[in-house]
């Protein structure tokens, strides 16, 4: 695992942006694995001007979101798939035809989650998944206890996450309880890792998932199990880790981060 600081919440998403851009550079035809919230917005703002500058292409991208809420539509502002089209896909040259997320409104849950996992190993598995964290230290909607082999299924939420996620709904009350996510299995399975955590709240759920042990109370902590991982942090989220001179000393030093410094 690597680990960046960057000064703040606004370089650190436009660093996000640019080690997803360079990697669909490098492979155009991409499956980017994505996720939403408040975290990733400014991530898909720099994305959508990256491309009408003409500096990414995604015509040739394919994308797959970690979760979408059970019972809400695609119309419906509150569904991950409004926040992505608004957010992302109605600013960028992608063929909306490639851009997938679970279907909130599918009548058969089991069916749903086994068609979402096809739909993955189909395209060739997930170049790259881009990840946030819960303050109750989920990944997706993997709440506390996920199994770290889970797959794509339902998954009731956590009263954390409910009270994370509510304040975006009016009334707070209509907010799902219910959401399909890929598991923490299918996020492990993904060839890259990149993962970005910004503000002092974050401080301590971070410190647990990048340095704590491993343990399916903080699914995030199961990022360590994988062979490529970057973590980008604002100086809020990292003022908790204990590593801090050897994260910086590899950023300043290793090679490969050099033209990122
Ligand atoms: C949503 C997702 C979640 C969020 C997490 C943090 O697709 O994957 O795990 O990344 O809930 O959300 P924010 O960024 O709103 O704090």
């Amino acid at each position: 695992m690597e680990v960046i600081i960057q000064p703040d919440a606004a370089a650190a998403a436009r660093l996000t942006a640019r080690l997803i851009a360079d990697a669909v550079k490098a492979k155009p035809a991409f499956n980017l694995g994505l996720a939403t919230g408040a975290t990733m917005e400014s991530v898909y703002a720099e994305l959508a001007a990256m491309n009408k500058r003409g500096e990414v292409d995604f015509s040739r991208v394919s994308t797959f979101n970690l979760d979408e809420y059970i019972g809400l539509p695609p119309e419906d502002k509150n569904s991950y798939r409004y926040y992505m089209n608004f957010h992302l896909f109605d600013k960028i040259n992608i063929d909306k035809q490639n851009t997938h997320l679970p279907d909130g409104m599918a009548a058969d849950e089991v069916a749903e989650g086994a068609r979402y996992e096809a739909a993955i190993k189909q395209a060739g598995g997930l170049d790259l998944q881009l990840l946030g964290i819960g303050s109750d230290g989920h990944i997706g909607f993997n709440e506390p206890l996920s199994s770290f082999a889970s797959r794509t299924r339902a998954k009731p939420l956590t009263p954390a996450t409910y009270r994370q996620n509510s304040i975006y709904f009016d009334p707070p009350e209509t907010m799902p309880m219910r959401a399909f996510t890929m598991g923490v299995g299918t996020i492990l399975d993904a060839k890259r890792i990149v993962m970005l955590i910004t503000g002092a709240k974050k401080a301590g759920i971070a410190a647990k998932a990048i340095e704590g042990p491993l343990t399916s109370m903080v699914t995030g902590s199961a990022i360590q199990l994988h062979p490529s991982v970057v973590v980008i942090l604002d100086e809020g989220a990292a003022s908790q880790l204990t590593m801090r001179e050897y994260y910086d000393w590899v950023f300043a030093n290793e090679p490969k981060w050099k033209n990122y410094r």
